[in-house]
């Protein structure tokens, strides 16, 4: 039996060593004790306020296209799953989304969408090019997933400054028994050193509670996030989504998730740490939760509210009939009921 104060004591060491032993960083993810959580996330608002005061970046998330090539099995638009109904956004469109985001105060937008063969390299460095010329001031970021390392520099050339791509599970034999045969672990580690080579700000990440997920799993992504020092981490909950093998599957919980928020904050502070849509949509309350954890960034929706729906990894995603100044009105009252306080900023690591 341990004692609580020694979880106590854990999270002052984690929070001036920035490290613990796979076993110390155990006892505190499996510790579920209320009083003990306080402290822990009271640590990490503590390290994340040191670094970013009160400020909460947003990211205008712009889902361009539902398309995909892959059949991740934990994933609603998944090639095989042929109820859903497909979408691409023209660079007009995507434009069009930017040019709201804008007037709402964002100066970060994220285009993130499937494996589609259709945005070619040609067209993708023009829809990048043309966000640049327009937007100056603003941070570009790409989540289109694994492209070869040419291809990344391209857009990196034209103009783009962040690339998210999930490493999902740091464990081989996990990342095997969540994707097809044709997807590989080795490559897509490849991918976030090419991104991270070429310059790019990097955010990798997994989902908690993924089917087959233990706590050791967790522990190796720890230590993988260490050696890759990414700029982001983006870590929300596995939903199950009803058209995938996982469909009867629990979802992941959102106290561990908030427990992680915590731990991934005291041992990377400067890291930008988003409070996801998925921690949303399992808890009302879960972005406030999040912010309150130790995260920093929240990613609203700027695409169109006709395609909204069209874009769903998982099931009873939270915000799909809502315009994005609804949105961001919606936060900017949550969030500061929080005592944080949304900010217009591209908002880069700090330090
Ligand atoms: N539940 C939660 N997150 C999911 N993602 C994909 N499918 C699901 C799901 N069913 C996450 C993956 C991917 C990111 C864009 O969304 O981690 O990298
Ligand atoms: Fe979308 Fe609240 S954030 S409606």
């Amino acid at each position: 039996m341990i004692l609580d104060h020694d979880l106590y004591k854990l999270t002052d060491k984690l929070a001036s060593e920035r490290d613990l032993t796979d076993e110390e960083f155990l006892r505190i993810l499996f510790c579920d004790d209320p009083e003990f959580i306080s402290y822990l996330s009271a640590k990490a608002r503590e390290k994340k306020e040191e670094y970013y005061g009160k400020k909460v970046y947003i990211r205008g998330l712009i889902e361009f296209t539902n398309h995909c090539k892959n059949n991740c099995h934990y994933c609603g638009i998944r090639r095989d799953n042929k109820n859903a109904l497909r979408y691409r956004l023209s660079e007009e469109e995507i434009l069009s989304c930017c040019d709201t985001g804008y007037g709402l105060g964002f100066r970060t937008f994220v285009l993130q969408g499937g494996e589609d063969g259709y945005y070619t390299d040609d067209r993708m460095v023009d829809i990048v090019s043309a966000i640049r010329k327009k937007y100056p001031d603003c941070a570009i970021t790409l989540s289109i997933g694994e492209r070869e390392k040419e291809s990344y520099q391209k857009l990196f050339d034209a103009g783009a400054d962040r690339y998210l791509l999930r490493h999902e599970t740091a464990d081989k034999e996990h990342y095997g028994s969540l994707h097809p045969i044709d997807m590989s672990f080795d490559h897509r580690m490849q991918c976030l050193k090419d991104l991270r080579e070429i310059g790019f700000q990097v955010g990798c990440g997994m989902m908690i509670g993924s089917p087959g997920q233990t706590m050791e799993h967790i522990i190796k992504d720890l230590r993988f996030i260490q050696k890759f020092r990414p700029e982001m981490v983006g870590m929300g909950p596995f939903i199950p989504h009803h058209d995938t093998m996982y469909a009867n599957e629990k979802a992941g919980s959102v106290e561990l998730t908030l427990r992680l928020l915590s731990v991934i904050r005291l041992m990377f502070p400067a890291v930008l740490l988003p409070a996801t849509t998925a921690l949303g949509t399992l808890d009302p309350m879960g972005r406030e939760k999040g912010l309150m954890a130790g995260a920093n960034v929240l990613m609203p929706n700027l695409s169109p509210v006709n395609v909204r729906d069209k874009y769903t990894l998982y099931d009873d995603k939270i915000c799909t009939g809502e315009e994005a100044a609804e949105c961001i009105r919606c936060l900017k009252m949550r969030v500061s009921k929080t005592g944080y306080e949304i900010v217009q900023d591209r908002g880069d690591p700090a330090g």
